[in-house]
């Protein structure tokens, strides 16, 4: 048919009802989803970091079983004032939550955050599902203070990872020496006795590194072996302490 049997109003206005229906169907999807999960899970924190990268934090109820996690970033989608927001999503170990950290900074604390979260098929290392947070809506309520500057700085060993582990010294350190010496060589090379072959630091992946299941007493693949042991005189690690060790992990376990 000839373009001129369609007059321009007539264009513009099945344009604008095209718009609608499509509005519409974004609704009613979203009810769906809202419908389909028994409770939208908010954030247990919203925050912007020092250099104003958006930062939630879903609380899981359990550890996550790594082999069961498939690609996170395609399954989770974050709006902030309806923009689409770009990030990394990861488990974190030392807190037992999802977290998401936005690639850019954003210009202000949004209004209005959404995130649309399918965690279906991802177990916990125990074999139970962990319950899909799908289609939470989340309103900016206090622009919190920066939680800290972890998320937001790359970690070295020498400057920031070794005087962390001063308190495992006297155990792993002279005269006493037991393995594994806790020095970057040995930490990136040397594997576990306890779980034979098992690498003690996986490089960009702290879901696989065995030093970080060693310093969680509640982790159900550190195979009694907890440090510092109870016996010792140390105290366990502080979460500080465990956020900094996983980030360095996370990071690329630079030297
Ligand atoms: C009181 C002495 C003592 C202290 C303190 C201590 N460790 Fe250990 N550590 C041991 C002994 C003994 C073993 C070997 C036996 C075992 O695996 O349970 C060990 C084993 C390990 C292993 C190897 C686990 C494996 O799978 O083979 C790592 C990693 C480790 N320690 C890290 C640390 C870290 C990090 C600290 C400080 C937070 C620390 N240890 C503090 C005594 C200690």
């Amino acid at each position: 048919m000839h373009p001129s049997a369609y007059p321009p109003q007539r264009v513009a206005i099945a344009c604008v009802l095209a718009l609608i229906t499509l509005a519409y169907a974004g609704c009613a999807e979203d009810l769906k989803g809202a419908s389909a999960s028994a409770e939208a899970l908010s954030p247990a924190l919203m925050s912007m970091l020092a250099d104003n990268r958006l930062l939630l934090r879903w609380t899981l109820p359990d550890y996550v079983d790594p082999g069961t996690l498939g690609d996170l970033g395609q399954r989770v989608e974050i709006l902030s004032d309806g923009a689409r927001t770009y990030g990394r999503t990861y488990p974190e170990l030392a807190t037992r939550s999802l977290v998401f950290v936005s690639s850019f900074p954003l210009e202000r604390p949004p209004e209005s955050v959404r995130a649309n979260i399918e965690l279906d098929g991802i177990r916990t290392y125990r074999g139970r599902s962990i319950e899909p947070p799908t289609s939470a809506q989340a309103s900016w309520a206090v622009p919190l203070e920066p939680p800290d500057d972890h998320p937001a700085r790359t970690y070295r060993f020498a400057d920031d990872i070794a005087p962390l582990l001063a308190p495992c010294a006297p155990c792993h350190g002279a005269p006493r020496n037991i393995p594994p010496a806790l020095t970057y060589t040995a930490l990136r090379e040397a594997r576990s006795k306890r779980v034979p072959g098992a690498p003690l630091v996986v490089s960009r992946d702290p879901l696989r590194s065995r030093l970080l299941f060693v310093l969680l007493p509640d982790h159900p693949d550190r195979r009694g072996t907890l440090m510092p042991p109870p016996y010792a005189e140390a105290h366990p690690l502080p979460l500080d302490t465990l956020l900094a060790i996983e980030g360095w992990i996370r990071d690329g376990a630079l030297p």
